[in-house]
């Protein structure tokens, strides 16, 4: 056809509808909103389902609007698509196989995807505040919640156009100051701080916690020691500079393990100098008043914040989480200018987040401020299979980094059962890849709001929605070009290199994977059964057969699987919730599956053949996608 190729097929019918209603001339036609999803495959690729709420608000007849609606559908659309009304008005559409075969030829890389998505978020500059742990603890389990779902946003985001700002705000500031200080001037085990130096801070606020509680004369040593922080003194700051030092260094191993890279790491010390203004502007702006020498903001007209009040200074006169919170929204308007700020926690924090844009809402409304976008994201918490938050035998919260190098060595065991023969360095390299995605993408495949059981057999099963399937998957047809010869981002057996499938987010590709072939991907039936005697030959044919449209039941149920991702890829990033991409990609492994066990790839018939080797290059393409946007690294070989 000579119309462009629509990125989201659900968005030019949508956009096509609410044309037709006002050429139809539709009473008020602007209030028509045509919702136009993904259909139940029985019925069509997409359903228009905003007929019926229309009509019935303007007392009409639903069948009567819908017949108006497709009369008025210019006939190019029709040529497109079959469309059929159904029940009592929904609109359904099902592309010909043409559109689909025209789809496929122009999304052939990730850089088209990227620029097909480009309109989603393009111009927004977002700033996401994730991960930003407090220092001088260990990161725990849960910890990994706010990071894999904070990256994936991010990465999400970008692709879809906007201009990301990652920011690490690091709760570096704080009463714990005073007990570690002290503990560090008077309980310090010089050899344990060689040893495991963030372990060694852990223990010297609990010994300085745990005594300030009995005696009085630590307490108050320790709140010496704090004031003395906050009033310059160089000794305290040089500690506060060293605590904070080791605490950085432990969690930037565990995000160089995940792939995070932070553009900003303002903790919260950063925003000291910052907080006069807040108490100055809240008074000034009548929004803060005094309470029992507290300073705080009252919200009326909320049922709960008419009584509990956001305290922005505390009756001894210090700053708090409120402050620098005021603080830091801010500067991330004012500095960064940011249209959309996002912040990630877990649940605990609503209420705190809820008292904070209900506060910037109308401080910024009085000060005549451009208000952002704003955005609390929670999540649940991870169980034990008791049900509780996990935890280690001894009843201690699970160490995130314990967590991970038990995953690496566990998916160690598994690569080493199923591929024996391959080298150490390579079942290494597998395993750290599959381990760590595991657990990454069980965390991800949930929905971020609840809460989940953490179970280490299903998240590293290689059946179900999990890491290793879809990894594995990506493997397998990773294996099907290997055998052929041919590139597998061209199948044309070109000399393209991989970057096709390159998000640009992160390059983490499959850096210096070199597993030998002979492995756990290489021995099923249907590949020994489509491997061909000479792959050269194979190769030249395909390059010159162009592909016909999808025909059999499997490869027209594959394509349309595959141009449902930009829908897919709307709503995740639309809602923040990437479960929905982790779905999406398992079902599309899944019908590559049947697709693969049904139809065979190497027909003999060359345009048949070409058409099955784009499906299998663009099911390659769109997994590879979609997992770099969960941020996994990827594997050629397992
Ligand atoms: N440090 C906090 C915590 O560990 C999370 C900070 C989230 N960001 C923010 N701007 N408050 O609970």
């Amino acid at each position: 056809t000579t119309t462009p190729v629509s990125f989201n097929l659900a968005a030019e019918l949508d956009a096509a509808l609410k044309h037709a209603a006002t050429a139809a001339a539709l009473d008020e036609a602007d209030t028509f909103s045509p919702e136009v999803r993904p259909a139940d495959p029985r019925h069509g690729d997409f359903q228009a389902n905003g007929v019926l709420p229309y009509a019935k608000a303007h007392k009409q007849n639903p069948r009567a609007v819908a017949e108006a609606l497709l009369a008025a559908l210019p006939a190019e659309l029709r040529d497109r698509y079959e469309v059929a009304i159904a029940g009592p008005g929904f609109i359904n559409f099902r592309a010909r196989p043409a559109v689909l075969l025209d789809w496929l030829l122009h999304y052939d890389s990730a850089r088209k995807l990227r620029a097909g998505a480009a309109s989603y978020h393009g111009g927004e500059r977002t700033l996401v505040d994730y991960s930003s742990p407090n220092t001088a603890k260990q990161l725990h389990v849960g910890h990994i919640r706010s990071m894999v779902i904070g990256e994936t946003i991010c990465r999400l985001l970008e692709f879809c156009g906007a201009e990301v700002i990652r920011d690490n705000h690091i709760g570096d500031w704080g009463t714990q100051f005073g007990k570690l200080i002290w503990g560090y001037k008077n309980r310090l085990d010089e050899n344990a701080l060689a040893q495991d130096p963030l372990e060694e801070l852990e223990r010297l606020y609990k010994v300085a916690d745990e005594a300030a509680k009995t005696q009085p004369a630590v307490l108050d040593a320790a709140r010496a020691e704090l004031v003395k922080l906050q009033q310059g003194d160089p000794e305290n700051l040089r500690l506060w500079n060293e605590i904070n030092r080791i605490s950085s260094t432990a969690f930037h191993r565990i995000y160089e393990q995940l792939d995070i890279r932070f553009d900003h790491e303002l903790g919260e010390s950063f925003y000291n100098d910052k907080l006069p203004r807040i108490y100055d502007e809240m008074q000034s702006c009548g929004l803060a008043t005094e309470s029992q020498g507290a300073l705080v903001v009252f919200h009326p007209e909320h049922p709960r914040f008419a009584k509990q009040p956001f305290i922005i200074r505390k009756s001894d006169g210090a700053s708090n989480y409120a402050t620098t919170d005021l603080a830091t929204m801010l500067y991330r308007t004012e500095h960064f200018a940011a249209d959309s700020i996002i912040i990630l926690t877990d649940t605990r924090q609503n209420d705190h987040f809820e008292q904070l844009w209900l506060t910037t809402q109308k401080w910024y409304a009085k000060k005549g401020y451009r208000l952002p976008k704003f955005e609390h994201l929670s999540f649940g918490s991870i169980l034990g299979h008791d049900g509780r938050a996990l935890k280690t035998r001894t009843g201690d919260p699970v160490r995130l980094q314990s967590l991970l190098d038990e995953a690496v060595e566990r998916a160690f065991a598994l690569v080493t059962e199923k591929s024996p023969e391959l080298p150490e360095a390579d079942r290494r390299h597998i395993a750290e890849t599959v381990g760590v995605s595991a657990v990454r993408y069980a965390d991800l495949s949930q929905n971020r709001s609840s809460d989940y059981v953490f179970d280490w057999d299903k998240l590293l099963s290689f059946d179900g929605n999990t890491a290793p399937y879809l990894l594995y998957a990506v493997t397998r047809i990773h294996s099907i070009f290997r055998k052929l010869g041919l590139d597998p981002y061209t199948a044309t057996g070109g000399e393209n290199g991989r970057s096709t499938a390159d998000t640009a987010t992160a390059a983490t590709g499959d850096g210096g994977n070199s597993a030998a072939g002979g492995s756990m991907a290489t021995a099923t039936e249907e590949e020994s059964a489509n491997a061909p005697a000479t792959a050269a030959a194979t190769s030249a044919d395909t390059a010159h057969a162009a592909p016909t449209p999808p025909e059999t039941e499997h490869e027209l149920a594959l394509a349309r699987k595959l141009l449902q991702f930009p829908a897919v890829l709307q709503a995740t990033t639309a809602q923040f919730r990437p479960h929905f991409l982790c779905t999406y990609l398992f079902e599309l492994a899944g019908s590559f599956s049947s697709f693969y066990a049904a139809d065979k790839v190497l027909s003999d018939e060359p345009a048949t053949r070409a058409r099955r080797l784009l499906l299998c290059t663009r099911t390659l393409l769109l997994l590879e996608t979609g997992l770099k946007l969960l941020g996994l690294r990827l594997l050629t070989r397992m």
